[in-house]
């Protein structure tokens, strides 16, 4: 039997803190739960949204509908060779309780994505990254159903179509399916990505490079630059790092010698938008309680009371004036809802 729960405080369900209510929610804890979720949904046709961890969502209005949440939340070695293990991790798995069982376990790739907060049914959505790592370099297969017809699939690396913060659960796919697993695979041998900024410093500091040590480095960076979204509410990066074309990057280099780049390929180049909005003078700034982080002007934080709209507001603002300043169209990375 399926449990719907009805007008539901949404304000601990998204890590902005931002109050709205939904008018229902049922939350799924098996893949049979899924199917009977979305015969539910069949059966009483109504707007949906599959919510995860919460953590890159903006909620601006109530929303008069069906949430569905995974919670599925098993982690499973189901093969290994000598060099690898496959580990199916359940939707609902909180991303940081899979990498420290990874670490704890000697698997190595995804240490660089320690500390991001959300569930591993995320994370190929939004193809999460830092640190160098992207959570493509090691999705073996994504799991789930069709919403339509709640018929099961399989997608493989290559058929999720990845790219930076992007995939066809963003796009083709985009509301018409439920990721109930991740597979992952790992490596079993020593190896890693350390060329990230002071990364590998930051490592050598703690004596050896090792896993435990990589793990505790990038936990450090990010407790000192993102706001942890239990005191403050947030979503980590709130915009995409742009996109640009190398001779409009060049006219800005002109202008602005510091602006730092990140090369693509010949044509294109990345540009951070923290440091776009800094220039902006936005950095720490706020409109009631809707703000600017002072430590990292690529997020956007909740002060206490802020509402989907007021923290909409300042991001629009926050647009028009880097597009202003620099020409440039920076994008939300955050689902607004
Ligand atoms: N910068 C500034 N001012 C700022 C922030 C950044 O000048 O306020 C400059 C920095 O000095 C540096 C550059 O921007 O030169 C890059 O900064 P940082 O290393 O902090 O990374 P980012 O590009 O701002 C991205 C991801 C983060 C991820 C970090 C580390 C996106 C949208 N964000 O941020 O991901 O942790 O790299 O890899 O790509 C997230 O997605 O929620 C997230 C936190």
């Amino acid at each position: 039997m399926i449990n719907t729960t009805n007008k539901v405080d949404l304000s601990t369900y998204n890590t902005f803190g931002i109050k709205a209510t939904a008018k229902e929610l049922i939350a799924c804890h098996t893949v049979e739960s899924i199917k009977e979720a979305l015969h539910y949904l069949r059966e009483n046709p109504q707007p949906y949204f599959i919510l995860g961890g919460g953590s890159n969502i903006l909620f601006c209005n109530d929303f008069d509908g069906l949430i569905i949440h995974p919670q599925l939340s098993t982690i499973e070695l189901i093969k290994e060779d000598e060099s690898h293990v496959w580990i199916e991790v359940g939707a609902g798995v909180e991303w940081d309780v899979f990498i420290e069982h990874c670490v704890n376990n000697k698997w190595y790739g995804l240490e660089n994505l320690s500390y991001i907060p959300g569930n591993v049914g995320a994370s190929p959505v939004q193809n999460i990254g830092a640190y160098g790592v992207e959570a493509k370099d090691c999705i073996e297969t994504v799991k789930g159903f069709y919403i339509e017809n709640a018929e099961a699939f399989e997608l493989s690396n290559a058929d999720c179509h990845f790219a930076y913060r992007q995939s066809i659960f963003k796009s083709e796919l985009k509301n018409k399916i439920i990721i109930s697993s991740v597979v992952y695979k790992l490596n079993k041998t020593e190896s890693y990505t350390l060329d990230y900024g002071p990364v590998k410093e930051e490592v050598e500091k703690k004596g050896v490079i090792s896993l435990k040590n990589v793990r505790q480095t990038i936990i450090g960076i990010r407790k000192s630059k993102l706001p942890e979204p239990e005191e403050l509410g947030n979503a980590g990066s709130f915009f995409k790092n742009p996109i640009i074309e190398v001779d409009h990057f060049l006219q800005l280099q002109n202008q602005f010698e510091s602006i730092p780049n990140y090369p693509i390929d010949s044509k294109h180049i990345k540009v951070p938008a923290g440091w776009l909005i800094e220039q902006t003078g936005w950095k720490g700034k706020a409109i009631g309680d809707a703000a600017v982080h002072n430590k990292q002007a690529l997020v956007l934080v909740n002060k206490g009371n802020a509402s989907g709209q007021d923290i909409l507001n300042l991001a629009q603002q926050i647009i028009e004036d880097v597009k202003k300043k620099f020409g440039i169209s920076i994008e939300p990375e955050v689902n607004i809802l």
